[in-house]
């Protein structure tokens, strides 16, 4: 059955954004944030700290997995901490081959790697044999790092290391988050590799979602972005083996209310900053899709504290052509 997945986002998609958005429903998996793996074994602390979820069986209250993200380019260091993080629980280890981040204490590590295929091999295959078996490994790429030429040999190296499943973002490394995405480079894959193939990048509606499918041939997606700005897009395009799903997108009172939710979720950050910051950063975005966000957002960009911002919210909510409260 084709599954959707919550992309790992730094900075965004943390513990709070997957507890919400999981809650609202539509995602089969979700990604933590990449853990920067350089020359040491790290403390248990710091796995928490990307994956509180680790703590409560390594899934969201909705019960969803979230798989633990790592990145860097030394296959033993990488392994080491593997091995450590699937100790802890966590229900499968995804490698990041794709930020293009240029190093990690002076280590490369991320998209750079997807310049030598052999370097891809060496490491997923370390983590592969240091994982136990029934503990899924699994990595993400983009297309490449300044051309697309390795593309499928990298797939094919990653898939020959032992990897259970294989994310594309369909872009190179200077490409950046640029539009459009190459979803047609992943036909290839999908016809030469026997893993799954996840297509990702670009998908912002349920249109470009079967397009993408249409382009790429892949039946499983990761979406980032798009779900950030339209947070009914897992449930729009996940329909659970029914033909189609039957939700569309969300009304603005329906957003507000979630919006309420993530502050709540929000204030066991206890840094009023950072809380502060998170809300102004969804409301931004939630603006690619709902214009009274864009209006929103305006008017709270110059607060300096959450509880003035949720406020704002809840006046939008009461007003008579806002939203509602149920
Ligand atoms: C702010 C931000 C942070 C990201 N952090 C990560 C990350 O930690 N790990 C990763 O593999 N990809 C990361 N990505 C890439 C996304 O997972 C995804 O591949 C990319 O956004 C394209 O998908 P989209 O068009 O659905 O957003 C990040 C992207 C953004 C915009």
């Amino acid at each position: 059955m084709a599954t959707v997945t919550l992309a790992p986002m730094e900075g965004v998609v943390d513990v709070y954004m997957r507890e919400l958005l999981t809650g609202i429903g539509g995602f089969d998996l979700c990604v933590s944030e990449f853990v920067r793996v350089s020359q040491n074994l790290f403390p248990a602390a710091v796995f928490y700290r990307y994956c509180p979820e680790l703590l409560t069986g390594g899934r969201t209250s909705s019960g969803v997995p979230v798989h633990v993200q790592i990145m860097g380019g030394e296959p033993v260091v990488m392994a080491e901490n593997a091995a450590f993080v699937a100790e802890l629980g966590a229900p499968g280890i995804d490698i990041n081959f794709g930020c293009p981040a240029k190093t990690v204490n002076r280590h490369d590590a991320g998209a750079t790697l997807l310049q030598w295929p052999e370097r891809l091999y060496e490491i997923v295959s370390a983590v592969r044999r240091a994982v136990p078996k029934d503990i899924p490994v699994s990595a993400k790429m983009r297309l490449g790092f300044s051309e697309k030429s390795l593309a499928l040999e990298n797939a094919m190296a990653i898939e020959s290391a032992g990897a259970s499943k294989l994310t594309v973002h369909a872009r190179t490394k200077l490409e950046g988050y640029r539009a459009p995405a190459y979803w047609e480079y992943l036909r290839p894959m999908t016809e030469n590799l026997s893993i799954p193939v996840v297509a990702n990048g670009e998908i912002w509606t349920k249109e470009d979602f079967l397009q993408c499918l249409a382009v790429s041939g892949c039946e499983h997606v990761m979406v980032g972005r798009g779900v950030i700005a339209r947070p009914s897009l897992g449930l729009e395009i996940n329909s659970k083996g029914e033909q189609y799903s039957q939700v569309g997108l969300f009304a603005w009172p329906i957003i507000l209310n979630f919006v309420v939710d993530y502050y709540n979720l929000t204030k066991s950050m206890e840094n009023d900053n950072r809380q502060m910051g998170r809300l102004k950063q969804w409301i931004k975005l939630l603006g690619r899709t709902y214009e009274q966000s864009s209006v929103l957002f305006d008017q709270i960009r110059r607060m300096e504290d959450p509880i003035g911002i949720v406020q704002e919210v809840r006046k939008e909510q009461y007003r008579p052509t806002g939203g509602v409260v149920i």
